[in-house]
């Protein structure tokens, strides 16, 4: 078995996915040898085989220098540990949290994998050799870095509102229930008309979804082609997160997912129907007692 700890690390992301700091609801707390406390106790427990120690201190991480620093304080806390009760974790789990670019603009801003993976492999080798450690098997839990890039939200524009001189609405058929990030977090996306790729005039926009939440809002102003209701929408780089969160928000169904591989689409999750909807309702029985 493993030990979920907080190192507290400040992985400098939004506070709803930082995860490893002393003050989060996440892991053992290595304030006031809590987590030294707890292992110890379990190491007395023969049933249990206590492996090694795990962290993930958060998403949407930009630089290199919170995992460094996850690292060193793993790293201390396991030779302390070893100092005080002679026991050798004899693995490493990391977590998750390598950042990914959702905009033009943030392109080149985060760590490539070879770079995260060379860094963390240096310290966690400089780290043990520093504790005289015996070196352990480290573990990744990669996400979003190695999945979002790979898919898209494709949608169908349906209404158009335009407010002179103040904003122009593009609603699409989907929203946040199948992409709650923006309106979790701020999320921030780029889109294409895919039916206008090669349309050089631009209009800034705002997308919308279909839920009854002024904040249901998918992208909050972006520069695409002059859209019109029936056209293909694609927001980029949803690969990550959002089939998992997707939700049946105002009863709104799920939308399915198609992998296209060699140009051929592979339906692999089938889109909702009403019936899914329904599927869980029990008519009581004094309806049916009454024939209604
Ligand atoms: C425990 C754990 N490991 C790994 C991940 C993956 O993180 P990411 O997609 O940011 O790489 C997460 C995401 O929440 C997580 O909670």
């Amino acid at each position: 078995m493993f030990f979920r700890i907080t190192p507290g690390i400040d992985p400098h992301t939004h506070a709803y996915i930082t995860t490893g700091k002393v003050d989060s609801k996440f892991g053992l707390t290595l304030v006031d040898g809590i987590a030294q406390r707890v292992i110890r106790q379990t190491l007395s427990c023969e049933s249990l085989d206590v492996k090694g120690l795990h962290c993930h201190i958060g998403s949407q991480i930009d630089s290199l220098e919170p995992f460094i620093n996850t690292i060193k304080a793993m790293v201390r806390f396991m030779a302390s540990f070893k100092e005080q009760n002679n026991f050798v974790f004899s693995e490493l789990d990391l977590g998750g949290g390598l950042g990914v670019a959702y905009l033009e603009e943030q392109k080149g801003k985060y760590p490539s994998i070879q770079d995260y993976v060379e860094a963390i492999a240096k310290t966690l080798q400089e780290e043990c050799e520093k504790y005289q450690y015996p070196l352990p098997t480290l573990f990744i839990e990669p996400g979003r870095s190695i999945v979002n890039d790979a898919g898209n939200t494709v949608y169908t524009v349906g209404m158009i509102k335009e407010i002179p001189g103040i904003k122009k609405y593009i609603a699409v058929d989907g929203g946040m229930t199948d992409n709650p990030r923006p309106i979790l977090y701020g999320a921030r996306y780029q889109a294409i008309v895919a039916n206008r790729i090669h349309q050089e005039s631009r209009e800034i926009v705002s997308v919308v979804g279909k839920c009854c939440e002024s904040g249901d809002v998918i992208i909050q102003q972006t520069e695409i082609s002059p859209v019109q209701t029936g056209d293909i929408l694609v927001v980029e780089g949803t690969g990550a997160y959002n089939y998992s969160m997707a939700s049946n928000y105002n009863l709104i169904p799920r939308p399915g997912v198609v992998f296209i591989r060699d140009g051929k689409p592979y339906l692999v999750v089938r889109p909702e129907g009403w019936y899914d909807l329904v599927r869980r309702d029990i008519l009581p029985e004094y309806l049916i007692e009454k024939g209604e």
